[in-house]
């Protein structure tokens, strides 16, 4: 059997028509919103690995700290046999995982980008001839259906990237993750934690522009896929802190007032000076908030770790 297999659970155009409705909904409502999975073409996956090596962008380090000093004992506590990873971008912390699970016969990576999941499969694969690749292009928000897969098996989520669901959409995610779980198998979860907000706003808004660049690159993908006519330099990006929800928002704000076409949608969008569009929450997350969301999904936290500075955590959590 080839040591890898690529997947993809939806038809292609499956994709296209999310796109489509998700750009319908999202640009004629008030206010203006868009789903952050969409940033994530080619080009957006490279700048997300770009984000991570900023110096303001503190979670990835944050994340592979805890990772390098519990691998092990998330072997133990775990014994895998099937690794699968939900939005597994490059794949390059999980490395540190990989090292660990002794146990490991599959590796099981979905995302919604194919070229993330093609890129982490080929280094994975070099670097480790008997580990065993079955790769899935799939929205883990629409549904999860995974292959018959050896047990225990470990779900990983990593880099807090449940923060960019909002609380409702978190809620009907942990429920599917939920389902997924047999007794014995795990949930291990990345979430960012609430900290000083000149710290967070920087991780969003850096010196270099990168996470600007990113933002707009919804913006890119809306051209290429729908034929829209925008101009990404009519737009400024803008970070800021929601004290009340906690969350950091990521807005895309028109320069001017501008009329974009979306011929694909038959749509013409009108933009007032100033207007903005919602891209991204990134919500932060306290550990009483993380182990509440965890028992209304079914889940029970079992394990808590922070990084020495306490900015980030996972949790290993199991099916009650
Ligand atoms: N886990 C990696 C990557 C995080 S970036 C890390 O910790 O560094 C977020 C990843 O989730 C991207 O690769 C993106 O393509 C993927 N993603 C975002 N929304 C998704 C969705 N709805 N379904 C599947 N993958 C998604
Ligand atoms: C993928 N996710 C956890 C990132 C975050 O920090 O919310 C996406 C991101 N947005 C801007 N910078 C990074």
């Amino acid at each position: 059997m080839s040591p890898f297999e690529l997947t993809r659970t939806l038809p292609e155009d499956a994709t296209g028509a999310a796109l489509r409705a998700d750009v319908l909904q999202g640009l004629t409502r008030t206010p203006k919103t868009l789903p952050p999975k969409w940033f994530y073409d080619s080009r957006g996956s490279e700048l997300f690995e770009e984000i991570t090596r900023l110096p303001e962008y503190y979670p990835t380090r944050a994340e592979r700290e805890i990772l390098l000093a519990r691998g092990s004992e998330i072997a133990a506590r775990t014994r895998a046999r099937t690794l699968v990873e939900l939005g597994s971008g490059s794949s390059d912390k999980t490395r540190h995982l990989l090292d660990e699970l002794t146990a490991l016969q599959l590796y099981v990576p979905v995302d919604v980008s194919g070229s993330a999941l093609t890129g982490a499969a080929r280094s994975l694969l070099a670097e480790r001839p008997g580990l065993r690749v079955h790769a899935l292009i799939a929205d883990f928000t629409a549904g999860l259906a995974l292959p018959a897969t050896p047990g225990p098996r470990l779900v990983a989520f990593l880099g807090g990237t449940i923060g960019n669901l909002l609380p409702a959409e978190r809620a009907v995610f942990l429920a599917s993750v939920r389902a997924l779980l047999a007794p014995g198998d795990a949930l291990l979860l990345g979430t960012d934690l609430v900290k000083d907000e000149s710290v967070l706003v920087r991780a969003y808004d850096d010196a270099a522009g990168v996470t600007a660049a990113f933002n707009k690159n919804v913006l890119s993908v809306i051209d290429r896929e729908l034929g829209a006519d925008f101009d990404p330099r009519d737009f400024g990006h803008v970070a800021l802190w929601d004290a009340e929800n906690e969350w950091i928002e990521m807005r895309l704000r028109a320069r001017r007032a501008l009329t974009v076409k979306i011929p694909e949608l038959d749509l013409v969008v009108h933009f007032q000076a100033g207007e903005e569009v919602r891209t991204e929450v990134s919500a932060k997350f306290r550990q009483d908030g993380v182990r509440t969301e965890l028992s209304a999904a079914g889940m029970e936290l079992t394990r808590w770790w922070t990084d020495e500075a306490g900015r980030f955590a996972l949790s290993l959590a199991t099916a009650v």
